[in-house]
């Protein structure tokens, strides 16, 4: 908000800087009202101008512009490569004209919604680069009557969550825990949350989109076609075009929902409560999301260390109900009534983020982070065959040997087991127990390789126990040890290696169609689609 306050003063400042500044970047070919800024005010509508929207190298408020959306430390340093511009865009035509202009430029775009990209793909490339920038596209039209919303991609979790509640207490919408997290990326790459289980994906609660494509035409469902709808509700959005907008469904909460978290350490019997975890967690009642993070801890004895499980859910339901089913099929776990918190779905969300749920839901309006921004890397697996106790003494003890990182278990089954592996690019669906994710967070800026190397290293550890053939991954836990698209070289046998991971036989649909919607590859990333090399016309 900061930024746009002050920007607004400055603005009168601005053309005169970006001309100047565009003129000397662009090719020594073009003339001077032939440069990508005029061509950008050509393409805009004048009522909203767009020198309002761009920020040079040379415009004091640049830096805070583009930290404003920088999730990961990694990619804050001063060998980051930066962006030659930023475009906050602040209308759909300054959106159509950065597509358009910089395709007559010849320039890397980057899209930027929400920018919670584990690679910063949305913010960083190898070559230069501008970042179009949707934060102030963020509009969210909630009807109760039709139980849907239009979001824009600029919009927040948090907000979709908190405008959803501010017109009903029965309705939620089953996306990512994490308040910060945008729209357009989110969605547009699968997206899930804690009512995966009762209610699929993310994308399969979308019901219709808006978009610009390659050749600046703002569409909509009806007018993009199946194929192309299919691919940017779980294939990515960035390799097809800008997303604007998706229509989501809204899905029933009850009143009352049940949150607790359990935790265990394996001086507490924690093996036997994992164990058992893994084959409940994935078939009891959909409305029960279990989520198990382990972490190294100290033991009891100075200077020993041990793992702990925490066991993290949402119960679609009460919290009495809730203890009843557990004795029945988690004995294990021996929930208590005392460590169950009821509360409305959206306070729920607090919960999840590590706030008490009594504290105002308006933090989840709040578009900067609850805690501080870290360094970090993320991995990912899918687990299809249930691990022995053996196993996972032999994981505690690789845990406990490299210490700083820890996992995340996601169950599947319920909803997910139900929904064909075609339905959206996202292929992984019945067959899954869970999938985990690999952390490591770390603030030291000197220690990037040593953490990246302990991620590396448990992620081979775990080979055995998890799926192979191919390996697979989520896409939204964007992983670029998988393999890059180098430089958008667009090669199919690069981008293939990546891409089986991410969308198994989904891929060469995707394939397709990118071939179909954007021939010259103008939208690419380091883990993009790529085209066919030699397209059927
Ligand atoms: C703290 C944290 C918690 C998370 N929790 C979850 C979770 O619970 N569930 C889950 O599924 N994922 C989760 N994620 C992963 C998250 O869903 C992805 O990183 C997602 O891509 C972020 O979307 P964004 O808009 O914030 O990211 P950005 O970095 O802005 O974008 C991510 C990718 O999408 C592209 N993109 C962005 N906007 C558009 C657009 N408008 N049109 C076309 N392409 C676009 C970007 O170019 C980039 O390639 C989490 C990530 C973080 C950092
Ligand atoms: C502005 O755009 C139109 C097409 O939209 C084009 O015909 C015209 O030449 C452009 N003018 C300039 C100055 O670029
Ligand atoms: C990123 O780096 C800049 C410059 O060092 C700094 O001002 C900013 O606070 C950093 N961003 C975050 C999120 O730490
Ligand atoms: C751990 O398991 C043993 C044997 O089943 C049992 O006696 C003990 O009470 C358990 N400890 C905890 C903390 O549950
Ligand atoms: C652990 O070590 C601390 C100091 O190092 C000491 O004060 C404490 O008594 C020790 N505790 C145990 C259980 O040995
Ligand atoms: C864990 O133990 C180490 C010493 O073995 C100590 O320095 C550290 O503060 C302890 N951490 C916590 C969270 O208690
Ligand atoms: C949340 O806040 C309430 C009211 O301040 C307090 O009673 C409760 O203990 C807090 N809960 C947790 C888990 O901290």
């Amino acid at each position: 908000m900061d930024v746009l306050t002050l920007h607004r003063i400055q603005v009168s400042l601005l053309p005169f800087a970006v001309l100047l500044f565009l003129t000397l970047s662009a090719s020594a070919a073009n003339s001077a009202h032939n440069t990508f800024a005029h061509c950008l005010v050509n393409h805009s509508e004048p009522s909203h101008p767009v020198t309002s929207a761009i920020f040079t190298p040379s415009s004091n408020l640049f830096s805070s512009t583009l930290d404003a959306y920088v999730r990961n430390l990694r990619f804050n340093t001063s060998t980051t490569r930066k962006p030659f511009l930023i475009i906050t865009a602040l209308h759909v035509s300054h959106v159509q004209a950065s597509v358009i202009c910089a395709q007559k430029h010849n320039l890397q775009m980057k899209i930027r919604s929400g920018g919670h990209d584990y690679e910063g793909t949305s913010y960083v490339a190898e070559v230069p680069f501008f970042i179009l920038d949707m934060f102030n596209l963020r509009n969210i039209e909630v009807d109760i009557g039709s139980e849907t919303a239009w979001v824009q991609a600029g919009a927040t979790l948090g907000e979709v969550y908190y405008r959803i509640a501010e017109k009903s207490q029965l309705h939620g919408f089953p996306a990512g825990v994490c308040p910060t997290v945008g729209v357009g990326g989110h969605i547009s790459g699968g997206g899930y949350g804690n009512m995966i289980r009762k209610y699929g994906l993310t994308v399969d609660n979308v019901i219709d989109a808006q978009m610009v494509d390659v050749q600046g035409r703002l569409l909509d469902r009806k007018s993009m076609g199946e194929d192309l709808f299919w691919a940017i509700t779980g294939g990515g959005g960035a390799s097809f075009g800008v997303v604007l907008s998706y229509k989501i469904k809204l899905v029933r909460v009850p009143e009352t929902v049940t949150v607790f978290q359990v935790r265990r350490t394996l001086e507490q019997n924690a093996t036997d409560v994992v164990y058992n975890w893994q084959h409940v967690a994935p078939t009891i009642d959909n409305d029960l999301f279990i989520r198990l993070i382990l972490d190294v801890v100290n033991g009891t004895q100075n200077g020993t260390k041990t793992v702990r499980a925490s066991f993290m859910a949402l119960y679609l339901g009460d919290s009495k109900s809730l203890v009843s089913l557990l004795h029945e099929k988690f004995p294990q776990l021996g929930l208590k009534q005392s460590d169950c918190i009821e509360t409305s779905w959206v306070r729920s969300v607090l919960f999840w983020t590590n706030i008490n749920v009594t504290e105002p839901v308006e933090v989840l309006l709040d578009r900067q982070p609850q805690s501080p921004v870290n360094y970090l890397k993320r991995k990912s697996d899918y687990v299809k065959e249930p691990i022995s106790k053996e196993g996972f003494e032999g994981i505690w003890k690789k845990m406990i040997e490299l210490e700083d990182t820890l996992f995340q278990f996601n169950p599947y089954g319920g909803r997910m087991a139900e929904i064909p592996s075609t339905a959206s690019p996202f292929p992984h669906r019945s067959g899954n127990l869970w999938k985990m994710q690999y952390q490591a967070n770390w603030q030291q800026p000197g220690k990037t390789d040593y953490y990246i190397g302990l991620t590396r290293e448990l992620h081979k550890y775990m080979t055995p126990f998890v799926s192979k053939n191919p390996r697979e991954a989520f896409y939204n836990y964007k992983d670029l040890d998988l393999g890059i698209n180098h430089n958008g070289k667009n090669s199919y046998a690069e981008a293939r290696v990546y891409g089986v991971k991410y969308f198994k036989d989904n891929f060469d649909r995707l394939v397709q169609i990118k071939t179909k919607v954007d021939p010259g590859n103008f939208f690419r990333n380091e883990q993009s689609i790529p085209t066919l090399p030699y397209p059927k016309s």
